[in-house]
């Protein structure tokens, strides 16, 4: 799939199975980013800068072990192609740090990406040392190939594109803002198999409405999430000491 137009963020693909990316950003919000101009895309093979007649990216181990190893020559040609002055070259990999909303949206500040996916056992290490700036797990498991996790960083990423979502404020109300989940949601009919729409929902009381919200985030995230609502009482505690500062100790709204 080609792009057209002026892009807010260009991001390039490498790994052994491009037809894996093409087809998800296919659909829905990321297809709509590229029709739009504002999301450049490529999904290509590293087996485009394999120079031999087989096309190999791939080898044994040194010092034995299991399994394959990706080379390291097509990978570096390939980045040494598309790199340009503002890239971020990302190698997706299980030992890499933890892909959270903050590195999100710091990622979804830059101009290009290169995400580089594994197979096999991985790649070599001496391409990592050379050609890699980020190394971005998306959780404490472990995938067949690097697609997916490009594809869950990718969708992740565009969300906070300026213009993709056309509602930004629902970016706001996403759970891992400001530490907190997200409140619950509900939509018409007002009963469902006997269960009524929360009431204050239905009075059009928006002050209300959002006290209600943000009282049922707090409880959902102490109740799911201890690590976040830590963070989230942290914040609010030092936020409240930066207030008496600055504001003569206002109280923080809720
Ligand atoms: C089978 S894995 C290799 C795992 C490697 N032997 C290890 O233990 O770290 C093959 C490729 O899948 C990708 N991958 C697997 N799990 C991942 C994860 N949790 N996050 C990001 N990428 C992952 C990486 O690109 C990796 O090179």
């Amino acid at each position: 799939m080609e792009d057209s137009g002026e892009v807010r963020l260009r991001v390039d693909v490498l790994s052994l199975f491009p037809r894996m990316m093409d087809s998800f950003v296919a659909e829905s919000m990321l297809a709509r980013a590229i029709c739009r101009g504002l999301l450049g895309f490529s999904s290509r093979s590293i087996r485009e800068w394999a120079t031999d007649k087989h096309a190999t990216t791939d080898d044994r181990p040194f010092g034995g072990g299991a399994g394959m190893v990706l080379k390291p020559e097509p990978i570096c040609r390939a980045i040494d192609e598309l790199r340009r002055e503002n890239s971020r070259v990302i190698y997706l990999c299980p030992d890499g740090m933890p892909l959270r909303a903050d590195l999100v949206k710091q990622l979804a500040q830059e101009r290009h990406l290169i995400l580089l996916c594994g197979h096999y056992e991985g790649i070599d290490e001496r391409v990592r040392e050379r050609s890699v700036d980020l190394e971005i797990s998306i959780g404490d498991y472990i995938l067949t190939n690097g697609v997916l996790a490009a594809a869950v960083l990718l969708d992740a990423v565009v969300r906070h594109v300026p213009g993709v979502l056309g509602a930004e404020q629902s970016l706001l109300q996403d759970s891992f803002n400001g530490n907190l989940l997200t409140y619950p949601q509900y939509t018409r009919p007002e009963v469902f198999e006997g269960r009524r729409v929360p009431e204050i929902l239905l009075n059009g009381d928006h002050k209300k409405i959002d006290d209600w919200r943000k009282q049922q985030q707090i409880e959902r995230t102490r109740r799911r999430r201890e690590d976040l609502f830590g963070k989230y009482e942290n914040e609010r505690e030092n936020s409240k000491g930066i207030g008496g500062l600055h504001q003569g100790g206002a109280a923080e709204q809720f």
